[in-house]
């Protein structure tokens, strides 16, 4: 069984992902690491993204281990270095819509995620999930939250790997970010139809999670 959870940065998708995927004794993917993990070899191999050749070749070169244990974090290895946390920095998460919206890196990867989910258990987060990975998804749904929330979610996660930024510029980043990642013409963040849809402003993750669980569970 599948099941989806989209929706923007910082309304608690990965933890919520995580945590209802340990309860359902699912597995867990975090296609958001994935574009990440793009966006740092693309900025460690300094390749032009406006360049087509270099994409498409540098795509090609690419080795990127994903792991999934159950019950943990995705987990992301480039060429024998586990840059899992590397992908978090803001330096990565500034590049990350624009090397997403690319045709070929979206072709990869959703490509991987397919494999990777092959008709296993799996409870899968991103932006495009449940409309276009995975649209016969068993249960979908899409996470909101206002963006005084977000930001302050957000400058937590950058905490934990030793960024600390300003709650207003993280702010600022996050309506930028929504912009590109709503309107670009490739897969755009989206609501499926059939998604339903969780306000988190005012939940903690364990009321998040239980939400979703209990729908599901239909308790
Ligand atoms: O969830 P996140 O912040 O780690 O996602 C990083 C970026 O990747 C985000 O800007 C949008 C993009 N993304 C995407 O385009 N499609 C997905 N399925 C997941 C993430």
């Amino acid at each position: 069984m599948v099941i989806t959870i989209d929706g923007p940065a910082g309304v608690g998708k990965t933890t919520t992902a995580k945590k209802l995927a340990k309860k359902l004794e699912f597995r867990y993917l975090d296609t958001g690491a994935m574009y990440r993990a793009i966006t740092y070899f693309f900025i460690k191999n300094n390749v032009d993204i406006n360049s087509e050749e270099m994409v498409a070749n540098f795509l090609d070169l690419l080795e990127l281990e994903v792991d999934f244990p159950i019950d943990n974090q995705t987990k992301i290895v480039l060429g024998n270095k586990n840059i899992s946390d590397d992908i978090r920095k803001k330096e990565v998460t500034d590049n990350v819509s624009k090397v997403s919206a690319l045709e070929k890196v979206r072709e990869k990867t959703v490509r991987l995620q397919k494999k990777i989910v092959n008709n296993n258990d799996f409870v899968v987060e991103g932006r495009d999930i449940g409309t276009v990975v995975f649209p016969n998804a068993e249960y979908k749904f899409f996470l909101t939250a206002d963006y005084d929330v977000r930001a302050k979610r957000r400058s937590k996660d950058f905490s934990k790997v030793d960024e600390n930024l300003q709650i207003d510029d993280i702010k600022k980043d996050l309506i930028e970010r929504d912009e590109i990642d709503s309107n670009r013409t490739l897969s755009p963040l989206k609501r499926a139809e059939d998604a339903i849809v969780i306000d988190t402003s005012n939940c903690t993750i364990d009321e998040q999670v239980d939400k979703i669980y209990n729908y599901i569970k239909k308790v």
